[in-house]
């Protein structure tokens, strides 16, 4: 009875694990005949209950099938296991032979470069290169630079004040009064950086946006030092000739003081929504240094004079890539960025 029960099992079982069609349903077939609970162990219980001279050899049968199927069961998870790597492999293989994705080529934002280009330029003639604080002290901003607190850029809708009594600096120039206060005569500065005003935003104004202030303080200094710079600076900012026009320009910190234009290179002077259709644009204040100036820092202005200029970079990346709308450059589109 246990034999032919032993006998059966051993082929039924068999063909079960040799037709097992998955990991997972070879598993199910050793749980259910040779597992702990399985009809194995189940039989193997019921020995006790044959007779005595039978039980050697039919445990030794027992032993014998149980082994066999295990080796089986075994053998035929070693399969589904090699199976399952040969699968990985086929999926998961890379060449590590094939040249890498290179990442994309960036580049820096076009005011940026510009920035560098200039700074590069007053590097060369002897410049030293300053950095001020974005928020200025009020006295930086204007009383030191003389103007008073009459005058119109200190109207409240022009300047970002803070609650502490601080602002948010409208021009780099205050920039030309800590250089003068930490290195003194002769000075020969530019200061790059970003500036702020309460400005309505449209094609041509920004709240927010780049200037580069310069300022020379030596002995004998003229205008016509002033418009040597201002020339050799803007031949290599456009690398080419451009045409300029001086016209008097008040800014209280400079006497006499000019506003110097370009030949919008945009439309070539026809007019165009960049050059407000005058076919000239507005490029840079500039100046010789007002002696009040000088003397707020404490520079003898019977000995010292300069010259100082403030130049917007952000109209200037516009004249260089032709740019219509000064939104688009600090809008934070990388389709636009990308195409400079
Ligand atoms: N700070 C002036 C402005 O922002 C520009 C300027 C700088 C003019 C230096 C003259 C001299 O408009």
């Amino acid at each position: 009875m246990v034999e032919a029960t032993l006998n059966e099992l051993a082929a039924s079982a068999g063909a079960r694990i040799e037709q097992a069609g998955s990991s997972e349903e070879l598993e199910q077939v050793r749980i259910e005949v040779l597992g702990r609970k399985g009809v194995l162990a189940q039989i193997s219980k019921e020995m006790g209950k044959v007779l005595p001279q039978d039980r050697a050899r039919l445990g030794k049968l027992l032993n014998e099938v149980k082994q066999r199927l295990e080796q089986a069961s075994d053998a035929k998870q070693g399969r589904f296991a090699e199976a399952a790597m040969r699968a990985r492999l086929e999926a998961e293989w890379i060449d590590l032979t094939l040249p890498c994705p290179q990442p994309p080529v960036r580049h820096l934002h076009p005011i940026t470069q510009i920035q560098d280009e200039i700074e590069d330029l007053f590097v060369s003639l002897g410049f030293a290169v300053l950095d001020g604080p974005e928020v200025e002290t009020e006295y930086h901003n204007f009383d030191a630079l003389n103007i008073p607190a009459t005058h119109p850029a200190r109207d409240a809708q022009d300047t970002f004040w803070l609650d502490d009594g601080n602002l948010l600096r409208t021009h780099t120039s205050p920039v030309q009064v800590r250089g003068m206060e930490r290195l003194g005569p002769p000075l020969r500065m530019v200061a790059p950086g970003r500036v702020f005003r309460n400005e309505s935003v449209d094609a041509s104004h920004e709240h927010t946006f780049y200037q580069i202030e310069g300022m020379v303080v030596d002995r004998e200094v003229s205008v016509a030092h002033l418009i040597y710079f201002m020339k050799t600076m803007l031949t290599e900012i456009f690398r080419q000739e451009v045409t300029v026009r001086l016209r008097p320009g008040y800014f209280p910190f400079v006497e006499p003081g000019f506003e110097l234009d370009v030949r919008c290179l945009l439309c070539g002077g026809d007019g165009c929504p960049v050059c407000k259709q005058s076919g000239w644009v507005e490029q840079l204040g500039c100046g010789l240094v007002h002696p009040n100036v000088l003397r707020s820092s404490g520079i003898d202005p019977d000995i010292w004079n300069g010259w100082a200029f403030g130049l917007g970079l952000t109209r200037l990346a516009m004249m260089r890539y032709g740019i219509d709308d000064i939104r688009l450059l600090q809008g934070g589109d990388l389709r636009f960025l990308e195409q400079l």
